[in-house]
């Protein structure tokens, strides 16, 4: 496993992903616990691109309970159909929230928290296993970049599950 991550400097988002997503494969192909898995992959997104919060809410028990994360303490249960993470996994889809403000039963753990990302993550067979929620302290900071870098990285991980 490699000790060091390697970030470009001075290169846009899309260089960082590409960058990450090889190194991110190699630091979770030989290693077979999830939550392992889970709290390497917050600590490269926070490490690489200072997100204001990064981590997973893990499908269990009927709710979404907080799982590895990476930023200040968040809410640790999230009903299934309540706020961005809610939407995303009961719509099975990527949503991205340029402002939280706007977006109806945002559930706001943080008031820094001004727009957000979140995708989810499948089981083999087509059911949501988690989702995984960036937030930034800046309105309108994800793009489709953000959602397809995050998504193969989202890949890697689902080949595991
Ligand atoms: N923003 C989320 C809640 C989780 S926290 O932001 C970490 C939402 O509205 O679903």
């Amino acid at each position: 496993m490699a000790e060091e991550l390697i970030i470009p400097v001075g290169t846009d988002r899309k260089e960082i992903y590409d960058a990450l997503i090889p190194q991110i494969s190699g630091l979770i192909e030989t290693e077979s616990d999830l939550i392992a898995n889970l709290a390497n992959i917050t600590a490269v997104l926070k490490e690489a691109f200072g997100f204001f919060w990064v981590g997973f809410y893990i499908a269990k028990e009927g709710q979404l309970v907080l799982g590895p994360f990476q930023g200040p303490i968040a809410c640790t249960r999230i009903p299934f159909h309540k706020g961005v993470c809610g939407a995303s996994y009961s719509q099975q889809k990527t949503i991205l929230v340029p402002d939280v403000d706007h977006f109806p039963g945002h559930i706001a753990c943080s008031s820094a928290s001004k727009s957000e990302i979140v995708l989810p993550v499948f089981h083999k067979n087509g059911t949501v296993a988690m989702i995984l929620d960036v937030d930034s302290d800046q309105l309108d900071d994800f793009s489709e970049i953000d959602a397809a870098g995050l998504q193969s990285i989202l890949t890697l991980l689902e080949r595991k599950l």
